[in-house]
């Protein structure tokens, strides 16, 4: 029986019906712009070329978060500050190991970013201070949990982080055990900047219903990093490097690919909501690739890559289907000698400072998100008795 309310305003026609919200905006934001046509992505108005050439991850994340570069004072705070707060407390450490070591580094990069939010659990969002140690142990202590839990998944004991070293040297130290060569820390800093933040993608618009209801930042991230964990987001990295075994040598690329897209099967790495071009960040990753093989060696899936990127582009180009940021960045990761399912656990690293971005500018002008829905349901049934079904 419907509720009398004789002074319910009156219906208004609801905006037609979008799957995937697909160019519905769903926030003003300051934070990040992605020209989809020119291939162009921008965070607080710079390049991510520019950022990537002059920038490092911990300058970038203070762009994202605080709006503006850093002066030298600020900076080297910041980094001190996130420095003095990378240890996670031992009974973090003993809860993971209690996870499965089978178990998806992604799925333990949830539970213990979540878990964090019982050790902090004093929320003050209108405090300026819980913002700042909130942005602070976020970005330290993620790197930390997800090279703990690689070290522990192998039998081992974390180690501690290095306070001498800066915050992407520091994550391969904790993850390799080994002080990394100077050009594989710059290379994977500048794979986190250019996987620091991308407008509103499902993770981050996860992110932002989630700070939207005022819940603490901990829970914002841990549903960031679940939502991330699917193929179709930051999953598909993975998926790539098993598409490119699958396909096994350059001389398979066409008849694969012609069989994949008769079967109208979705070609990992590629393809984008938001650009009908080359994904700016695949076109630096692939760079960053091969100045990796020039010092390290060659990777002979490069030259399948670049092939199928080849054949693709006459296939699908016309469609503006193009290599996105996970077509190149697992090439990368495995020449840096991370195993594979760790690739998506990284993207969460970087993409923690967009998310915390989003938790601060959602904060600022905040109202909960409830979207409406159109009902395609039953009415009117009558009830059956549980004898008569
Ligand atoms: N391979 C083949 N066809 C594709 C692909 C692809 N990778 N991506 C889109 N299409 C086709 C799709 O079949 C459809 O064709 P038609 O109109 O003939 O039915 C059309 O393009 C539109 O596809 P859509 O799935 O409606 O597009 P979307 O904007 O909803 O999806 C996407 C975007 C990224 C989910 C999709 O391109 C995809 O599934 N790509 C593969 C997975 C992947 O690489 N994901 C990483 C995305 S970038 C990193 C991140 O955001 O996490």
């Amino acid at each position: 029986m419907a509720v009398d309310s004789p002074t319910a305003p009156a219906p208004v026609e609801p905006p037609p019906f979008r799957p995937g919200l697909e160019g519905v905006p769903a926030t003003q934001s300051a934070i990040c712009d992605i020209d989809g046509l020119q291939g162009l992505l921008t965070y607080r108005g710079y390049t991510v070329d520019d950022l990537v050439a002059h920038s490092s991850f911990l300058e970038t994340a203070y762009l994202l978060i605080w709006g503006e570069l850093p002066t030298a004072a600020e900076l080297q705070a910041f980094e001190q500050e996130v420095q003095m707060h990378r240890r996670v407390s031992f009974r973090i450490r003993d809860m993971m190991k209690c996870f499965p070591s089978a178990g998806h580094p992604m799925d333990a990069l949830q539970a213990s970013a979540a878990t964090l939010g019982l050790f902090y659990s004093h929320r003050a969002l209108d405090n300026p201070e819980y913002i700042v140690g909130a942005v602070v142990r976020l970005l330290a202590k993620i790197s930390t949990m997800v090279a703990a839990f690689q070290l522990i998944r192998k039998g081992q004991d974390p180690i501690q982080p290095r306070d001498d070293l800066p915050y992407a040297a520091n994550f391969l130290y904790m993850l390799t055990e080994r002080e990394p060569h100077p050009l594989a820390a710059r290379i994977f800093d500048a794979c986190l900047i250019l996987h620091a933040e991308h407008s509103l993608n499902a993770s981050t618009f996860s992110a932002r219903v989630t700070a939207s209801t005022l819940t603490d930042p901990y829970a914002v991230v841990a549903s960031a990093v679940g939502t991330l964990a699917g193929p179709l987001h930051g999953g598909a990295n993975e998926d790539v490097l098993a598409m490119l075994a699958e396909i096994g040598s350059a001389d398979r690329v066409e008849p694969w690919l012609d069989q994949a897209i008769a079967q109208k099967q979705k070609i990992m790495g590629f393809g984008h909501r938001e650009y009908k071009v080359k994904d700016p960040r695949a076109v630096i990753l692939q760079k960053l690739a091969e100045q990796l093989f020039d010092q390290f060696g060659h990777d002979p899936l490069y030259d399948l890559a670049r092939k199928l990127e080849d054949v693709a582009a006459e296939r699908l180009g016309p469609k503006g289907i193009y290599p996105n940021v996970d077509f190149y960045s697992g090439l990368v990761y495995r020449k840096l000698g991370i195993p594979e399912d760790l690739f998506t656990p990284i993207f969460a690293i970087a993409r923690t400072a967009g998310w915390l971005a989003h938790w601060k500018e959602q904060l600022g002008a905040n109202r909960i998100y409830r979207p409406s829905q159109i009902y395609t349901g039953a009415a009117n049934r009558d009830w059956i008795p549980l004898q008569a079904r």
